[in-house]
């Protein structure tokens, strides 16, 4: 090796070293604030920087990606200095290759993540699960069960199963950390945003994250660490009416007019409509009847039960507990104090809340089980749920032998679960199917014959096929909430303007006095 050799060599050693060590962004994550098919916010820790990225991967050469997009959002919460940058007009279902380059000129290494199908034939797939706080401790003992002593442990075996199993988002059912007043407040979510980083697939894949409110947080908690909407309750439009999913907030109560309006009034948008889904999940933190601790919450028996069993919800996803269950298929009982196992008409619940949070004994066990569980047990983990048009299949996933659970490599949408997992496997089988006469989504009726400019900065035409008669045009934005309306009579074009919405995707509702609804993406120009 010559002189030159070797000096190119050991610069080259040297460049690698100092980049990796003047690397000043950390603590990535990813999460949905507007529709998943074409947008996503980035996060990180430390240094400002930019984002620039596309479908080419070009690995760690940051001036090779064709786009770019600075920070949106800088602020300090709970002691994290966290950045935000929000891309947009994105193209569905593509992989998307990522790096920040920050001011003092590190590049972080190169990320990838994929956006979700606007086809309902798609499946996808996704975690569900909640808890991850640390237990309690003094002098450095543990006075809560952790298994092996040792709760956080546990949390980062399971962070590090995610990053095996590749799944499209995370549906996280709150509980993230202590956070009392006995606790290091900053050095708890420091703690939890370095365990994410074991989320990261080795070839840089990250997931996004679809976030609920639990008792150990507020909504300005995930906000601000996260960037998730700051409303305290929404829903996502999942694969274009594969999956209406909702995220709604246990911790302001279930009879909260506000919510209670805003969520009945989105279910009978899509129910028994044009624009109905094929699935409705609900993702909330504590849950209706807990198998620990907490026994039943009437209020959500007495205000949510009924919305969801009139309003066709397949599935409720919950947490708080700390302990695992799934239930048979039930309904609300006549005395509405539990459930009573109903193949027919029921809504399969599955929860509480293990991803490493301290263990409970359960409440009902032996003649006391309440029949409506199919299932519980104590012991780390959560579900995985890959759903098609037609079926909703869901394993529990223990937190176990992470090492040896192969990768899966492909970034294809919906996949299964990778070999060597251990899944739950108790009395009544490892896997529930939850299945429906799939109802092909389409318009029924075309009653918007023209919708132009869209994208548009302010003004929208929309043309009918005829004169309307008492129609009303609603506008709501990607996250269900309603914008503005207006009745539409005796016209056969209307003028919507749009200057005031949020940019991003929106969707108009067309509805007709007998009922009919008819559904519209409009883009919001930046
Ligand atoms: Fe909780």
């Amino acid at each position: 090796m010559n002189v030159f050799n070797s000096y190119i060599i050991s610069t080259s050693i040297f460049l690698l070293f100092a980049q990796e060590i003047c690397s000043n962004t950390f603590h990535y994550t990813l999460s949905y604030r507007d529709d998943p098919s074409t947008t996503i916010s980035i996060g990180w820790s430390g240094d400002d920087g930019v984002v620039y990225y596309g479908t080419t991967d070009y690995g760690s050469n940051y001036s090779s990606y064709p786009n770019s997009h600075a920070t949106d959002r800088m602020l300090t919460h709970k002691g994290q200095n966290r950045r935000f940058s929000r891309l947009t007009g994105l193209q569905p279902n593509t992989v998307y290759y990522f790096v920040i380059h920050d001011i003092s000129g590190a590049t972080s290494q190169r990320f990838k993540f994929h956006t979700l199908s606007i086809t309902p034939n798609t499946p996808v797939s996704f975690i569900s699960g909640g808890d991850s706080r640390d237990g309690f401790s003094l002098l450095g003992v543990y006075i809560e069960n952790c298994p092996s002593g040792d709760c956080r442990q546990k949390r980062k075996d399971g962070n590090a199963i995610v990053a095996k199993i590749r799944p499209d988002f995370i549906a996280f059912n709150g509980d993230f950390v202590q956070n009392q007043i006995t606790s290091d407040i900053s050095q708890e979510w420091n703690n939890w945003l370095d365990d994410w980083q074991l989320t990261i697939s080795s070839d840089g894949k990250m997931y996004p994250l679809v976030l609920t409110q639990g008792n150990h947080e507020d909504n300005s908690d995930m906000y601000n660490l996260f960037d998730i909407p700051m409303d305290e309750y929404y829903t996502l439009d999942i694969h274009n009416g594969l999956i209406r999913f909702y995220s709604l907030n246990s911790e302001i109560g279930a009879c909260n007019s506000t919510q209670l309006n805003w969520l009945t009034n989105d279910f009978s948008n899509y129910t028994n409509t044009a624009i109905e889904p094929n699935w409705k999940i609900v993702q909330h933190h504590n849950p209706t009847y807990a198998m620990a601790n907490y026994g039943l919450n009437q209020d959500q028996m007495n205000c949510w039960i009924d919305e969801f069993q009139t309003h066709g919800v397949n599935l409720v996803l919950e947490s708080h507990s700390h302990t695992t269950k799934w239930s048979w298929p039930c309904t609300k009982n006549s005395s509405g104090d539990g459930f009573e196992k109903d193949t027919v008409n029921g809504i399969v619940y599955i929860g509480e809340g293990q991803w490493g949070a301290p263990h409970r004994d359960l409440d009902f066990t032996g003649n006391d089980q309440k029949s409506w569980i199919r299932d519980q047990g104590v012991f780390d983990g959560f579900f995985f749920i890959r759903t098609s048009k037609d079926t909703i299949q869901i394993n529990n996933v223990k937190f176990e032998n992470a090492a040896s659970i192969s990768l899966i490599s492909d970034d294809v949408l919906g996949s299964y679960l990778p070999s060597g997992t251990t899944n739950w496997n108790p009395t009544n089988g490892s896997t529930i199917y939850i299945t429906s006469t799939a109802t092909e989504i389409s318009e029924q009726f075309k009653i918007a014959t023209k919708i132009y400019p869209n994208p548009s900065k302010s003004i929208i035409h929309i043309e009918f096929n005829k004169v309307l008669e008492n129609n009303t045009l609603e506008l709501y934005n990607s996250l269900g909430k309603l914008c503005s309306k207006e009745s539409i009579s005796g016209v056969n074009k209307h003028q919507l303007n749009i200057e005031k919405l949020c940019n991003g995707v929106n969707y108009i509702l067309l509805k007709d006095d007998k009922g009919n609804i008819e559904s519209h993406k409009i883009i919001k120009a930046e």
